[in-house]
Protein backbone atom coordinates (compact mmCIF):
# COMPACT_ATOMS: atom_id res chain seq x y z
CA UNK A 1 0.00 0.00 0.00
CA UNK A 2 3.03 2.11 0.57
CA UNK A 3 5.97 1.94 -1.88
CA UNK A 4 8.61 -0.14 -0.19
CA UNK A 5 10.76 2.22 0.66
CA UNK A 6 8.47 4.67 2.19
CA UNK A 7 9.02 6.01 6.17
CA UNK A 8 7.63 8.69 8.23
CA UNK A 9 10.29 10.52 11.17
CA UNK A 10 9.60 11.85 14.61
CA UNK A 11 7.89 15.22 13.28
CA UNK A 12 5.95 12.77 10.96
CA UNK A 13 7.41 14.14 7.78
CA UNK A 14 6.54 11.70 4.91
CA UNK A 15 10.24 10.08 3.32
CA UNK A 16 10.05 8.21 -0.09
CA UNK A 17 13.40 6.78 -1.75
CA UNK A 18 15.21 8.36 1.24
CA UNK A 19 14.29 11.94 0.25
CA UNK A 20 11.78 13.69 2.33
CA UNK A 21 8.07 14.60 0.19
CA UNK A 22 8.13 18.07 1.73
CA UNK A 23 11.67 18.36 -0.37
CA UNK A 24 10.24 17.15 -3.28
CA UNK A 25 7.18 19.12 -3.46
CA UNK A 26 9.54 22.68 -3.04
CA UNK A 27 11.70 21.37 -5.55
CA UNK A 28 9.85 19.96 -8.51
CA UNK A 29 6.00 21.99 -7.15
CA UNK A 30 3.00 20.46 -6.89
CA UNK A 31 0.97 18.20 -7.80
CA UNK A 32 3.90 15.88 -8.13
CA UNK A 33 4.15 12.12 -9.04
CA UNK A 34 6.71 10.15 -7.17
CA UNK A 35 8.12 6.94 -8.50
CA UNK A 36 10.24 4.67 -5.64
CA UNK A 37 13.11 2.48 -7.54
CA UNK A 38 12.96 0.30 -5.17
CA UNK A 39 9.65 -0.86 -4.95
CA UNK A 40 9.76 -1.30 -9.07
CA UNK A 41 12.99 -2.86 -8.77
CA UNK A 42 11.89 -5.81 -6.25
CA UNK A 43 8.81 -6.41 -8.63
CA UNK A 44 10.65 -6.58 -11.62
CA UNK A 45 13.10 -9.11 -9.82
CA UNK A 46 10.62 -10.94 -8.66
CA UNK A 47 8.95 -11.69 -11.68
CA UNK A 48 12.34 -12.12 -13.10
CA UNK A 49 13.32 -14.70 -10.46
CA UNK A 50 9.93 -16.26 -10.41
CA UNK A 51 9.92 -16.91 -13.80
CA UNK A 52 13.10 -18.53 -14.34
CA UNK A 53 12.09 -21.24 -11.15
CA UNK A 54 9.47 -22.30 -12.71
CA UNK A 55 9.84 -25.42 -14.89
CA UNK A 56 8.94 -23.68 -18.48
CA UNK A 57 10.15 -21.18 -20.45
CA UNK A 58 8.84 -18.06 -19.42
CA UNK A 59 9.12 -14.47 -20.15
CA UNK A 60 7.76 -10.84 -18.93
CA UNK A 61 6.25 -8.43 -20.99
CA UNK A 62 5.76 -5.28 -19.22
CA UNK A 63 2.57 -3.75 -20.16
CA UNK A 64 3.53 -0.33 -20.87
CA UNK A 65 -0.09 1.20 -20.90
CA UNK A 66 0.27 1.01 -16.72
CA UNK A 67 3.45 3.33 -16.88
CA UNK A 68 5.92 4.07 -19.71
CA UNK A 69 7.91 7.65 -20.38
CA UNK A 70 11.76 6.80 -22.17
CA UNK A 71 13.26 6.81 -18.76
CA UNK A 72 11.29 4.05 -17.76
CA UNK A 73 12.15 2.12 -21.14
CA UNK A 74 15.51 2.20 -20.57
CA UNK A 75 15.51 1.42 -17.05
CA UNK A 76 13.89 -1.51 -18.11
CA UNK A 77 16.54 -2.51 -20.13
CA UNK A 78 18.61 -3.77 -16.88
CA UNK A 79 16.52 -6.80 -17.07
CA UNK A 80 15.51 -9.41 -19.68
CA UNK A 81 12.33 -8.20 -19.26
CA UNK A 82 10.21 -7.38 -23.13
CA UNK A 83 7.21 -4.78 -23.39
CA UNK A 84 4.09 -4.68 -24.47
CA UNK A 85 2.72 -1.78 -26.59
CA UNK A 86 -0.55 -0.88 -27.58
CA UNK A 87 0.00 2.27 -29.75
CA UNK A 88 2.81 3.58 -32.20
CA UNK A 89 3.60 6.03 -29.55
CA UNK A 90 4.12 3.76 -27.22
CA UNK A 91 6.49 1.82 -29.51
CA UNK A 92 8.44 5.14 -30.43
CA UNK A 93 8.99 5.87 -27.22
CA UNK A 94 10.74 2.36 -26.87
CA UNK A 95 12.06 2.17 -29.50
CA UNK A 96 13.77 5.91 -29.06
CA UNK A 97 15.08 5.01 -26.08
CA UNK A 98 17.15 1.85 -26.97
CA UNK A 99 14.04 -0.65 -26.56
CA UNK A 100 15.40 -3.55 -28.33
CA UNK A 101 12.57 -4.18 -31.03
CA UNK A 102 12.96 -8.32 -30.64
CA UNK A 103 11.39 -7.67 -27.27
CA UNK A 104 8.22 -5.92 -28.40
CA UNK A 105 5.18 -6.79 -28.43
CA UNK A 106 2.79 -4.92 -30.21
CA UNK A 107 -0.92 -4.91 -29.22
CA UNK A 108 -4.03 -2.89 -29.37
CA UNK A 109 -7.55 -3.49 -30.38
CA UNK A 110 -7.60 -0.93 -33.46
CA UNK A 111 -4.42 -0.23 -34.88
CA UNK A 112 -3.98 1.89 -37.96
CA UNK A 113 -2.43 0.44 -41.46
CA UNK A 114 0.88 3.47 -40.32
CA UNK A 115 0.59 1.40 -37.21
CA UNK A 116 1.11 -2.18 -38.13
CA UNK A 117 3.34 -1.01 -41.12
CA UNK A 118 5.66 0.75 -38.29
CA UNK A 119 5.43 -2.38 -36.01
CA UNK A 120 6.89 -4.63 -39.23
CA UNK A 121 9.68 -2.22 -40.56
CA UNK A 122 10.72 -1.87 -36.44
CA UNK A 123 11.02 -5.48 -36.45
CA UNK A 124 8.78 -6.25 -33.17
CA UNK A 125 8.81 -9.76 -31.69
CA UNK A 126 5.02 -10.15 -32.63
CA UNK A 127 1.76 -8.70 -33.57
CA UNK A 128 -0.91 -9.18 -31.30
CA UNK A 129 -3.77 -9.44 -33.54
CA UNK A 130 -7.00 -8.37 -32.51
CA UNK A 131 -9.90 -9.00 -35.30
CA UNK A 132 -10.17 -10.38 -38.58
CA UNK A 133 -10.17 -7.02 -40.12
CA UNK A 134 -6.74 -6.19 -38.84
CA UNK A 135 -5.69 -9.97 -39.92
CA UNK A 136 -6.32 -9.28 -43.36
CA UNK A 137 -4.32 -6.07 -43.19
CA UNK A 138 -1.43 -7.33 -41.51
CA UNK A 139 -1.19 -10.37 -44.10
CA UNK A 140 -1.51 -7.58 -46.88
CA UNK A 141 1.23 -5.48 -45.34
CA UNK A 142 3.29 -8.57 -44.28
CA UNK A 143 3.57 -10.21 -47.82
CA UNK A 144 5.03 -6.38 -49.29
CA UNK A 145 7.38 -6.84 -46.67
CA UNK A 146 10.33 -9.13 -47.20
CA UNK A 147 9.87 -11.84 -43.84
CA UNK A 148 7.19 -13.81 -42.62
CA UNK A 149 5.79 -11.25 -39.57
CA UNK A 150 5.40 -12.87 -36.97
CA UNK A 151 1.77 -12.89 -34.81
CA UNK A 152 -0.35 -14.00 -31.79
CA UNK A 153 -4.03 -13.95 -32.46
CA UNK A 154 -5.50 -12.27 -29.02
CA UNK A 155 -8.46 -14.77 -28.17
CA UNK A 156 -11.42 -13.90 -25.84
CA UNK A 157 -11.88 -16.86 -23.58
CA UNK A 158 -15.21 -16.52 -21.52
CA UNK A 159 -13.67 -16.26 -18.51
CA UNK A 160 -15.39 -13.55 -16.45
CA UNK A 161 -12.90 -12.18 -13.87
CA UNK A 162 -14.03 -10.61 -10.83
CA UNK A 163 -13.22 -7.16 -11.55
CA UNK A 164 -14.48 -3.89 -12.00
CA UNK A 165 -16.75 -4.18 -15.35
CA UNK A 166 -14.83 -1.09 -17.45
CA UNK A 167 -11.57 -3.43 -16.59
CA UNK A 168 -13.07 -6.80 -17.49
CA UNK A 169 -12.10 -8.44 -20.96
CA UNK A 170 -11.91 -11.64 -20.96
CA UNK A 171 -15.84 -12.53 -21.32
CA UNK A 172 -16.85 -13.24 -25.00
CA UNK A 173 -18.77 -9.77 -25.34
CA UNK A 174 -15.51 -7.91 -25.10
CA UNK A 175 -14.47 -5.48 -27.56
CA UNK A 176 -11.32 -6.97 -27.18
CA UNK A 177 -9.91 -10.19 -29.56
CA UNK A 178 -11.36 -13.16 -30.93
CA UNK A 179 -13.97 -15.23 -29.37
CA UNK A 180 -13.51 -18.58 -28.82
CA UNK A 181 -17.33 -18.86 -29.58
CA UNK A 182 -19.39 -19.41 -32.74
CA UNK A 183 -16.67 -20.52 -34.52
CA UNK A 184 -14.85 -17.02 -34.59
CA UNK A 185 -11.65 -17.71 -32.94
CA UNK A 186 -11.58 -21.02 -35.32
CA UNK A 187 -11.84 -18.56 -38.65
CA UNK A 188 -8.98 -16.45 -37.29
CA UNK A 189 -6.88 -20.02 -37.34
CA UNK A 190 -7.68 -21.51 -40.23
CA UNK A 191 -6.63 -17.97 -42.49
CA UNK A 192 -3.17 -17.38 -40.36
CA UNK A 193 -1.99 -20.72 -40.95
CA UNK A 194 -3.07 -20.50 -44.56
CA UNK A 195 -1.03 -17.16 -45.27
CA UNK A 196 2.60 -17.54 -46.52
CA UNK A 197 3.34 -14.36 -45.20
CA UNK A 198 1.78 -14.43 -41.54
CA UNK A 199 3.80 -16.83 -38.99
CA UNK A 200 1.72 -17.90 -36.19
CA UNK A 201 3.75 -18.15 -33.10
CA UNK A 202 0.58 -18.40 -30.78
CA UNK A 203 -2.18 -17.60 -29.00
CA UNK A 204 -2.61 -14.13 -25.89
CA UNK A 205 -5.80 -13.75 -23.77
CA UNK A 206 -6.03 -11.37 -21.03
CA UNK A 207 -8.83 -11.52 -18.76
CA UNK A 208 -8.71 -8.42 -16.83
CA UNK A 209 -6.95 -5.63 -14.54
CA UNK A 210 -7.03 -5.71 -10.64
CA UNK A 211 -7.74 -9.29 -10.68
CA UNK A 212 -7.25 -10.34 -6.56
CA UNK A 213 -7.81 -14.30 -7.34
CA UNK A 214 -5.78 -17.06 -8.96
CA UNK A 215 -8.13 -18.68 -10.61
CA UNK A 216 -9.20 -16.92 -13.51
CA UNK A 217 -5.45 -17.24 -14.36
CA UNK A 218 -5.44 -20.56 -14.36
CA UNK A 219 -8.49 -21.19 -15.98
CA UNK A 220 -7.16 -18.88 -18.82
CA UNK A 221 -3.97 -20.79 -19.33
CA UNK A 222 -5.79 -24.03 -19.35
CA UNK A 223 -8.35 -23.08 -21.99
CA UNK A 224 -5.30 -21.26 -24.09
CA UNK A 225 -3.90 -24.83 -23.72
CA UNK A 226 -6.71 -26.86 -24.95
CA UNK A 227 -7.83 -25.09 -28.02
CA UNK A 228 -4.24 -25.19 -29.36
CA UNK A 229 -4.52 -28.82 -29.00
CA UNK A 230 -7.90 -28.73 -31.28
CA UNK A 231 -5.66 -27.04 -33.59
CA UNK A 232 -3.10 -29.73 -33.03
CA UNK A 233 -5.48 -32.32 -33.39
CA UNK A 234 -6.66 -30.88 -36.85
CA UNK A 235 -3.46 -29.64 -38.79
CA UNK A 236 -0.54 -30.37 -36.79
CA UNK A 237 0.44 -26.92 -35.61
CA UNK A 238 1.11 -26.22 -32.08
CA UNK A 239 2.25 -23.07 -30.46
CA UNK A 240 5.72 -21.46 -29.70
CA UNK A 241 4.08 -18.77 -27.31
CA UNK A 242 1.31 -18.78 -25.16
CA UNK A 243 0.59 -15.36 -23.71
CA UNK A 244 -1.68 -15.14 -20.42
CA UNK A 245 -1.56 -10.80 -20.31
CA UNK A 246 -1.66 -8.87 -17.06
CA UNK A 247 -4.06 -7.84 -14.59
CA UNK A 248 -2.42 -9.52 -10.98
CA UNK A 249 -3.67 -7.07 -8.96
CA UNK A 250 -2.16 -5.23 -5.91
CA UNK A 251 -2.85 -3.70 -2.28
CA UNK A 252 -4.90 -0.08 -2.70
CA UNK A 253 -6.51 -0.72 0.09
CA UNK A 254 -6.19 -2.41 3.43
CA UNK A 255 -8.91 -4.71 2.34
CA UNK A 256 -7.12 -6.12 -0.94
CA UNK A 257 -5.57 -9.16 -0.18
CA UNK A 258 -3.22 -10.09 -3.47
CA UNK A 259 -2.78 -14.07 -3.92
CA UNK A 260 0.74 -15.08 -3.93
CA UNK A 261 1.80 -15.48 -7.60
CA UNK A 262 4.78 -18.42 -7.22
CA UNK A 263 1.88 -21.06 -6.86
CA UNK A 264 -0.01 -20.21 -9.29
CA UNK A 265 2.71 -20.15 -11.88
CA UNK A 266 4.01 -23.22 -10.51
CA UNK A 267 0.47 -24.53 -11.06
CA UNK A 268 0.28 -23.04 -14.95
CA UNK A 269 3.54 -24.18 -15.66
CA UNK A 270 2.95 -27.66 -15.02
CA UNK A 271 -0.35 -27.72 -17.16
CA UNK A 272 1.64 -25.83 -20.42
CA UNK A 273 4.06 -29.39 -19.35
CA UNK A 274 1.60 -31.53 -18.96
CA UNK A 275 -0.94 -30.41 -21.71
CA UNK A 276 1.73 -30.28 -24.61
CA UNK A 277 1.63 -33.40 -26.57
CA UNK A 278 4.32 -35.48 -27.26
CA UNK A 279 6.89 -34.87 -29.77
CA UNK A 280 6.19 -30.83 -29.17
CA UNK A 281 8.36 -28.33 -27.58
CA UNK A 282 6.68 -27.07 -24.59
CA UNK A 283 5.58 -23.05 -25.40
CA UNK A 284 7.17 -20.38 -24.23
CA UNK A 285 4.52 -18.74 -20.93
CA UNK A 286 4.23 -14.89 -21.84
CA UNK A 287 2.96 -12.70 -19.46
CA UNK A 288 2.39 -8.76 -19.06
CA UNK A 289 2.34 -7.41 -15.35
CA UNK A 290 2.01 -3.49 -15.47
CA UNK A 291 0.12 -2.63 -12.13
CA UNK A 292 2.06 -5.15 -10.21
CA UNK A 293 5.13 -3.40 -10.95
CA UNK A 294 4.56 -0.08 -11.12
CA UNK A 295 1.02 0.54 -8.69
CA UNK A 296 2.31 0.50 -5.59
CA UNK A 297 5.69 2.51 -6.24
CA UNK A 298 4.10 5.57 -6.72
CA UNK A 299 2.57 8.68 -4.96
CA UNK A 300 0.94 11.46 -6.05
CA UNK A 301 1.59 14.58 -3.74
CA UNK A 302 -0.58 17.68 -4.11
CA UNK A 303 -0.99 20.84 -2.05
CA UNK A 304 -4.41 21.61 0.07
CA UNK A 305 -6.37 24.63 -1.11
CA UNK A 306 -9.25 25.92 0.24
CA UNK A 307 -10.87 23.71 3.13
CA UNK A 308 -15.04 24.63 2.99
CA UNK A 309 -18.02 22.98 5.02
CA UNK A 310 -20.81 23.08 2.80
CA UNK A 311 -24.28 23.20 4.18
CA UNK A 312 -25.55 19.71 5.57
CA UNK A 313 -21.93 19.57 7.40
CA UNK A 314 -19.68 17.98 4.85
CA UNK A 315 -16.55 19.16 4.43
CA UNK A 316 -14.44 19.77 1.23
CA UNK A 317 -10.86 19.95 1.10
CA UNK A 318 -9.72 21.03 -2.35
CA UNK A 319 -6.50 20.31 -3.75
CA UNK A 320 -4.21 21.12 -6.64
CA UNK A 321 -4.86 18.10 -9.12
CA UNK A 322 -7.61 15.50 -9.28
CA UNK A 323 -9.21 13.98 -12.30
CA UNK A 324 -6.43 15.14 -15.02
CA UNK A 325 -3.82 13.60 -13.34
CA UNK A 326 -5.91 10.65 -11.77
CA UNK A 327 -9.08 9.78 -13.52
CA UNK A 328 -9.08 6.11 -11.28
CA UNK A 329 -11.83 7.82 -8.65
CA UNK A 330 -13.88 9.11 -11.21
CA UNK A 331 -14.04 6.30 -14.16
CA UNK A 332 -13.79 3.23 -11.59
CA UNK A 333 -15.25 5.07 -8.40
CA UNK A 334 -11.30 4.07 -7.21
CA UNK A 335 -10.54 4.11 -4.05
CA UNK A 336 -7.51 5.41 -2.54
CA UNK A 337 -5.29 5.51 0.77
CA UNK A 338 -4.14 9.22 1.74
CA UNK A 339 -2.18 10.91 4.56
CA UNK A 340 -1.14 14.48 5.08
CA UNK A 341 2.36 14.64 5.62
CA UNK A 342 3.18 16.17 9.36
CA UNK A 343 0.53 15.06 11.01
CA UNK A 344 0.88 12.24 13.56
CA UNK A 345 -1.85 9.06 14.17
CA UNK A 346 -2.39 10.47 17.81
CA UNK A 347 -4.50 13.66 15.86
CA UNK A 348 -7.72 14.19 15.92
CA UNK A 349 -9.44 12.98 12.57
CA UNK A 350 -12.34 14.13 10.49
CA UNK A 351 -14.26 12.81 7.67
CA UNK A 352 -13.69 14.83 4.96
CA UNK A 353 -13.75 14.58 1.06
CA UNK A 354 -10.96 15.53 -1.05
CA UNK A 355 -11.95 17.63 -4.23
CA UNK A 356 -9.64 17.85 -7.13
CA UNK A 357 -9.79 21.20 -9.19
CA UNK A 358 -10.96 20.66 -12.38
CA UNK A 359 -14.77 21.46 -13.27
CA UNK A 360 -16.23 18.77 -12.43
CA UNK A 361 -18.66 17.65 -9.42
CA UNK A 362 -17.45 14.10 -10.50
CA UNK A 363 -14.12 15.56 -10.17
CA UNK A 364 -13.71 13.50 -6.50
CA UNK A 365 -10.34 11.99 -5.12
CA UNK A 366 -10.85 10.45 -2.22
CA UNK A 367 -14.39 10.27 -0.68
CA UNK A 368 -15.51 10.64 2.67
CA UNK A 369 -11.87 9.69 4.43
CA UNK A 370 -11.06 10.22 7.60
CA UNK A 371 -7.73 12.48 8.01
CA UNK A 372 -6.03 15.11 10.31
CA UNK A 373 -7.36 18.60 10.58
CA UNK A 374 -6.17 19.76 7.48
CA UNK A 375 -5.19 23.67 6.85
CA UNK A 376 -4.36 25.37 3.29
CA UNK A 377 -0.68 24.63 2.49
CA UNK A 378 -0.64 21.44 4.07
CA UNK A 379 0.60 18.31 1.58
CA UNK A 380 -1.77 15.16 1.23
CA UNK A 381 -0.54 12.27 -0.35
CA UNK A 382 -2.27 9.64 -2.12
CA UNK A 383 -0.65 6.46 -2.41
CA UNK A 384 -0.54 3.50 -5.07
CA UNK A 385 -0.68 5.95 -8.25
CA UNK A 386 2.21 4.49 -10.23
CA UNK A 387 -0.48 3.30 -12.52
CA UNK A 388 -2.92 4.46 -14.62
CA UNK A 389 -2.73 7.80 -13.45
CA UNK A 390 0.31 9.86 -15.37
CA UNK A 391 -0.58 7.21 -18.39
CA UNK A 392 -4.32 8.03 -18.74
CA UNK A 393 -3.42 12.05 -17.58
CA UNK A 394 -5.14 14.76 -19.50
CA UNK A 395 -4.71 18.19 -20.12
CA UNK A 396 -8.67 19.07 -19.06
CA UNK A 397 -9.50 22.96 -18.12
CA UNK A 398 -5.80 23.44 -19.72
CA UNK A 399 -3.67 22.23 -16.94
CA UNK A 400 -0.62 21.50 -17.02
CA UNK A 401 0.48 17.20 -16.54
CA UNK A 402 3.04 16.88 -13.20
CA UNK A 403 6.15 16.22 -13.44
CA UNK A 404 7.50 13.14 -12.37
CA UNK A 405 10.52 12.18 -10.32
CA UNK A 406 11.93 9.50 -9.41
CA UNK A 407 13.32 8.77 -6.15
CA UNK A 408 16.19 6.25 -5.14
CA UNK A 409 18.97 6.27 -2.40
CA UNK A 410 18.01 10.08 -1.38
CA UNK A 411 18.46 11.36 -4.38
CA UNK A 412 15.76 12.77 -6.62
CA UNK A 413 15.28 12.52 -10.65
CA UNK A 414 13.39 13.95 -12.73
CA UNK A 415 11.83 11.29 -15.59
CA UNK A 416 8.98 13.30 -17.20
CA UNK A 417 8.91 17.30 -16.87
CA UNK A 418 6.33 19.35 -15.73
CA UNK A 419 4.34 20.76 -18.61
CA UNK A 420 4.52 24.47 -18.85
CA UNK A 421 1.85 27.00 -19.89
CA UNK A 422 3.78 27.44 -22.83
CA UNK A 423 3.40 23.41 -23.76
CA UNK A 424 -0.51 23.83 -23.64
CA UNK A 425 -0.01 26.03 -26.52
CA UNK A 426 3.00 24.67 -28.62
CA UNK A 427 0.77 22.77 -30.96
CA UNK A 428 -1.72 25.41 -30.86
CA UNK A 429 -1.91 27.43 -34.18
CA UNK A 430 -3.07 30.86 -34.29
CA UNK A 431 -6.38 31.89 -36.81
CA UNK A 432 -5.85 32.95 -40.20
CA UNK A 433 -6.04 36.75 -39.77
CA UNK A 434 -9.29 38.02 -41.56
CA UNK A 435 -9.35 38.96 -45.26
N1 LIG B 1 -1.98 -7.04 -21.25
C1 LIG B 1 -3.08 -6.62 -21.88
C2 LIG B 1 -3.45 -7.19 -23.16
C3 LIG B 1 -3.88 -5.63 -21.28
O1 LIG B 1 -4.99 -5.24 -21.90
C4 LIG B 1 -3.50 -5.08 -20.05
C5 LIG B 1 -4.30 -4.04 -19.42
C6 LIG B 1 -2.32 -5.54 -19.44
C7 LIG B 1 -1.59 -6.53 -20.07
C8 LIG B 1 -1.81 -5.00 -18.14
O2 LIG B 1 -2.69 -5.17 -17.09
P1 LIG B 1 -2.21 -4.87 -15.58
O3 LIG B 1 -1.17 -5.91 -15.22
O4 LIG B 1 -1.64 -3.51 -15.57
O5 LIG B 1 -3.45 -4.98 -14.79
N2 LIG B 1 -6.98 1.83 -16.88
C9 LIG B 1 -7.40 0.72 -16.06
C10 LIG B 1 -6.66 -0.54 -16.41
C11 LIG B 1 -6.86 -0.93 -17.86
C12 LIG B 1 -6.04 -2.13 -18.16
C13 LIG B 1 -6.06 -2.39 -19.61
N3 LIG B 1 -5.28 -3.50 -20.00
C14 LIG B 1 -7.19 1.07 -14.59
O6 LIG B 1 -6.77 2.18 -14.31
O7 LIG B 1 -7.50 0.28 -13.71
Amino acid sequence: MVPDSFRTDESHSMWVGGVRIADLAEQYGTPLYVMDEASMRSRIESYVSLLSDVRVNAQVFYAGKAFLCSAMAQWLRQWPVGLDVVSAGELYTALSSGFDPESIAFHGNIKTADEIRYAIQAGVRYIVVDSLAELQMVEELAGKSDRRVPILLRLTPGIDAHTHAFIRTGQFDSKFGFAMADGISDQAVTLALASPHLDLMGFHAHVGSQILETEPFVANAETLLEYAQVWHRKSGWWPQVLDIGGGFGVRYNAEDDPPPLRPMFERIAQKFEAMTPPGCSVPQLAIEPGRSIVGEAGVTVYRVGAIKTVPGGKCFISVDGGMGDNIRPALYQAKYAAGLDGHGPDEARNVVTVAGRYCETGDVLLSEVTLPEAKAGDLLVTFVTGAYNYSMASNYNRVPRPAVVLVANGQSHVWVQRESWQDLVRLDRLMHSPS
